[in-house]
């Protein structure tokens, strides 16, 4: 774990711009600089990176954060790695954890994660001693090159082989959260992985998260995977991005396919940029992943009628994550064949030319609905539309959604205009549509924004004062967005002059929100109030907050003493209330 305090210090060390600039030439656009965005395809400028507050945010597809996120997002570095590599550019010492205390009192992830390397490491040991799954591997094709490259490892047959290199195999709790073995219900424990060709599963720093094993010859099941753990979530890896990052950077394209063998097998003919999921459907999540690092994602699906559902789903959970200048396609292989076998057959120029014929996404949801029924008839074209309408609406990528309604009304026999109309899809593009609509940002937001934008002026407020605040969420107040402020007054207060406030909510719930309150500091910026109109503001939109948060106060009380009458001390606090003197208020509690 690296301490928080080491990422602000690493933050304020580093220069954001110098960081992307060799990667993406950035143009200066007053006090910030700007570029084609490198997340998505664009014409105009949209990426704005901010010297002063060190992020960056695309306008366009929403990208945003610090250097750090920079190095993950732009060469697919893990977490750890990208801190390492800035670390070391900025000259400064990446901080030991400390040791843990004692066995019981590390944290479980850092044990699993220990304990699935080390039986990584003994599994490779034993591929090398066992001729038999050495014969497997090469009759599948594969170099010892290859296999090394991906980890490929042996599990020997037997019920306790951990056991050689765990002391403590019958104990760790280790072993078991790992999902290396199996307690059985009379106690006894044995290995998971028996008898099977292992598969390290890597995640984006390159550390080993868990394993899928498949039998020699026939045996159930085929593929036995790790279950999910703490490090493991099946629906955020994918097999072999780790390996593929730098091929799938130069060809500006990604392969999804189903097999851990057939990304292997595919890395062996020299096409290095495929990854699969692991035996789940594609998630919107490893759809958004890919789509960040490449232009252009390839689903390649056997061509039976599983490969067909796969692919469906597939689609369906990529709909809402299209960004428009990007491609998402489909390759279906003959039946009977898969990436595997194709490539070994046809070799790797004949499986680059499938890919390059792959079907756009449009075509083959356009495709599949019509299949489904009678464009001949009324009917049929009106179930055509009906059956179109959830797929289209979840499509936010502007262009992309308006090509798409351009194709099913032309299909369905009725205007773009008609059919908008029953999708009740706005005429306005959707940004001008959101700016339009857009009701006043509420007061937290601005609140929020305003410390985003000059976070020393959190001196001005008490966070002690939303203690409160969350009981009395409402969808006037929601809690989340009172949670952030209470964060950034927190921020603010402790380090005035915090940079990358968004990285400090990586990975919690409020990440998002805070991107979007980040990103909204750039146009306060623009805005160019002096300091003190600023500081006004803020303390105005807190009295106001505390005026609604003391209404809301007052309502809770009527209404709980409506349920359970008055006490002397709800008495005494709805006074006060009324009075305005109750904590909360900048002139009743001066610091
Ligand atoms: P396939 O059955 O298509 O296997 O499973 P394959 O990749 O062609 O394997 P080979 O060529 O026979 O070795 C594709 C993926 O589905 C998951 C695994 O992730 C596998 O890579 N799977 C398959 C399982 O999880 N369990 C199984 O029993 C089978
Ligand atoms: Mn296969």
């Amino acid at each position: 774990m690296i301490p928080p305090s080491f990422i602000q210090d690493l933050l304020a060390r580093v220069d954001i711009v110098e960081v992307i600039d060799p990667h993406v030439p950035l143009k200066r656009t007053g006090s910030n600089y700007s570029a084609r965005c490198p997340f998505h395809s664009e014409k105009t400028p949209s990426f704005t990176v901010s010297p002063a507050k060190q992020f960056y945010h695309c306008f366009g597809c929403g990208a945003h954060g610090t250097a750090i996120s920079f190095l993950m997002e732009y060469h697919g570095l893990g977490f750890v790695e990208a801190v390492r590599e800035l670390a070391a550019r900025a000259g400064l010492q990446l901080p030991v954890a400390p040791a843990p205390a004692s066995q019981t009192s590390a944290r479980p992830e850092e044990d699993i994660g220990g304990a699935l390397a080390r039986a990584a490491q003994y599994y490779k040991a034993q591929l090398k001693q066992s001729e038999r799954a050495v014969n497997y591997l090469k009759g599948r094709g594969l170099t010892g090159e290859i296999a090394a490259r991906y980890g490929l490892g042996y599990a020997p047959d037997g019920w306790q082989s951990l056991a050689s290199v765990f002391s403590d195999y019958a104990s760790s709790k280790a072993l078991s959260a790992a999902g290396l073995v199996v307690d059985s219900e009379g106690g006894r424990r044995y290995d998971r992985f028996r008898d099977r060709v292992m598969f390290p599963i890597v995640d984006q720093r390159g550390s080993i998260v868990g394993f899928g094993g498949r039998v020699l010859d026939a045996g159930e099941p085929k593929y036995l995977n790790s279950p999910e753990t703490p490090v493991f979530e099946k629906g955020k890896e994918l097999y072999g991005l780790f390996q593929a990052r730098q091929a799938i950077r130069e060809a500006g394209l990604v392969v999804v396919v189903e097999g851990y063998m057939d990304v292997v097998a595919l890395a062996q003919y020299g096409v290095g940029y495929c990854v699969a999921t692991l035996g789940t459907a594609t998630t919107p999540w490893q759809v958004r992943k890919l789509l960040r690092q490449a232009d252009r994602v390839v689903y390649c699906f056997d061509g039976d009628a599983a490969g067909r559902k796969a692919a469906w789903r597939a689609l369906g959970n990529s709909l809402g994550s299209l960004v428009d200048g990007k491609q998402v396609a489909f390759l279906f292989l003959a039946e009977g064949e898969d990436p595997d076998s194709y490539v070994r057959r046809h070799g790797s120029a004949a499986f680059g030319k499938l890919l390059a014929q792959a079907l756009p996404l449009s075509e083959f949801m356009v495709r599949e609905l019509a299949a489904a029924t009678d464009l001949r008839t009324a009917e049929g074209r009106a179930k055509f539309l009906q059956d179109a309408k959830p797929l289209v609406k979840q499509v936010s990528a502007p262009m992309f959604s308006l090509l798409l309604r351009k194709q099913v009304a032309e299909l369905a026999g009725v205007t773009q205009a008609e059919l908008d109309q029953r999708y009740e899809i706005k005429s306005l593009s959707p940004r001008v549509a959101e700016r339009r609509s857009a009701p006043k940002p509420s007061i937290l937001r601005s609140l929020s924004e305003m410390l985003a934008f000059r976070p020393e002026l959190a001196r001005l407020l008490e966070p002690r004062h939303l203690d409160a605040a969350a009981e009395l969420a409402s969808a006037d107040l929601p809690a989340p967005e009172l949670e952030l402020l209470r964060g950034l007054i927190a921020l603010g207060r402790e380090r005035p002059d915090i940079r990358g406030i968004a990285e400090h909510f990586r990975g919690t719930p409020l990440e998002s929100m805070a991107q979007q309150v980040e990103a909204a500091s750039l146009a306060w910026e623009e805005r160019k109030l002096d300091p003190e109109a600023l500081a006004a503001d803020v303390a105005g939109a807190w009295d106001q907050l505390m005026e609604r948060l003391r209404r809301a106060r007052i309502s809770a009380l009527l209404e709980k003493a409506s349920r359970t009458g008055w006490s002397a001390e709800d008495k005494e606090l709805l006074r006060s209330l009324q009075q305005r003197n109750a904590p909360g208020f900048r002139e009743a509690t001066p610091e």
